[in-house]
């Protein structure tokens, strides 16, 4: 098919890479075990609860799920203390950022507003969109740059992006600054603050936008079921929205995205507290100790409220990287993220947590 035939923001995208899977690293360099902490997965993978539902659920599947989803947003409202009208389940929150671009972002006329080194979904969606996507500096170490954020936007901006807590970097906004930002948008732009993370704060109160959104008006909040849930794999998230917004997003979708598996595992999950609890201590513990050893390691770490750790190492980071790659554990080199001397290494279960220290002090002192 020639080339002129395709539309001009596809011929210069640049497509989403996935890391390698165990399988694949496995084959590449002959191992038999290999560790993986380069997606921030949940380290006690998927809970039994779950499991169990899935399979009862099984029998099911000849059948089209409910549009919508309208029980796992019930059960999503009851648990967040929002309304289920508000609540809109996507194919992971990767849809759910696809679908506000789509439904609020005109294409050669509009922009969306991000800080630089982000979570590249929110610059794919736009490019795909033809709409403008405009990256903001960061401040010394990192920090989320609320204040140049304001000072980015304009009549045109449709939405403001942040991720917090912050995938790579780890570091959190105080809801109470967002809460600012928000104020200060021209009228019709819309802050999105990406809670992926947020299970894993402390105290989550002073972070999470869900309990104020409601009154703000501006505001959507996205969460996902693939880190603190156990649930990557079955692709699901959703978004907080005001009303008149969701709407839109559900009269702009495929139907059917949610499937029918993922919903009955979303409700179970969300029950499911001694799973939750249980990957909430694995991570608080595997965090602490990740920030004490890798300074020992004459690593440089950045303070982090997710469920991993952004460190630069003493010696290029790619190479390291590749090292721990061959002796079987998988990090994340951050160069997809413009931050080539950075890695981000996602908590494991003790035990494996360990076994990535462990190999990094070996490749260090060698
Ligand atoms: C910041 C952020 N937002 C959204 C997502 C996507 O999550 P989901 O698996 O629900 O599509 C991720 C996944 O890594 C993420 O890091």
């Amino acid at each position: 098919m020639p080339s002129q035939r395709v539309r001009p923001e596809i011929l210069t995208f640049t497509p989403y890479v996935p890391g390698l899977t165990i399988e694949e690293i496995k084959e590449r360099y002959g191992l038999s075990t290999v560790i993986k902490l380069a997606s921030n997965e949940n380290p006690l993978g998927a809970s039994p609860v779950v499991q169990q539902v899935l399979a009862r659920s099984l029998g099911q599947v000849f059948r089209y799920p409910q549009n919508h989803s309208p029980r796992l947003c019930q059960a999503i409202a009851k648990s967040m203390g929002v309304r289920a009208e508000q609540v809109v389940a996507g194919n992971g929150s990767d849809e759910i950022i696809d679908l506000l671009m789509r439904v609020v972002a005109k294409p050669g006329q509009d922009n969306v507003v991000c800080y630089e080194h982000s979570f590249s979904m929110y610059a794919m969606m736009a490019r795909l969109c033809g709409v403008e996507y405009r990256e903001v500096p960061r401040g010394g170490d990192f920090r989320l740059p609320l204040e140049s954020l304001a000072e980015a936007v304009d009549h045109n901006t449709a939405l403001v992006f942040v991720t917090s807590p912050d995938n790579p970097t780890g570091l959190a906004a105080k809801a109470e600054e967002l809460m600012v930002l928000s104020g200060v948008l021209p009228e019709g732009a819309l802050l999105v603050v990406d809670e992926a993370y947020m299970d894993f704060t402390w105290p989550p109160e002073e972070y999470s936008m869900m309990n104020t959104l409601s009154e703000l008006g501006n505001v959507v909040v996205l969460r996902t079921f693939s880190k603190a849930y156990g649930l990557a794999g079955l692709r699901l998230g959703y978004g907080v929205m005001p009303e008149w917004l969701a709407d839109h997003l559900r009269r702009a979708r495929p139907p059917f995205t949610v499937n029918l598996l993922a919903e009955e595992a979303g409700i179970a999950a969300l029950e499911d507290d001694s799973f939750y609890s249980a990957t909430l201590e694995v991570v608080f513990a595997g965090r602490e100790r990740l920030l004490k050893r890798l300074p020992e390691l004459g690593c440089r770490v950045w303070p982090s409220q997710a469920n991993f750790v952004m460190f630069s190492p003493p010696y290029p980071a790619g190479q390291v990287c590749e090292e721990l790659l061959k002796r079987g554990v998988i990090v994340r080199h951050l160069k997809s993220f413009g931050l080539s001397d950075n890695i981000r290494v996602n908590v494991g279960t003790g035990p494996e947590t360990e076994v990535f220290l462990k190999t990094l002090e070996e490749i260090l002192h060698a």
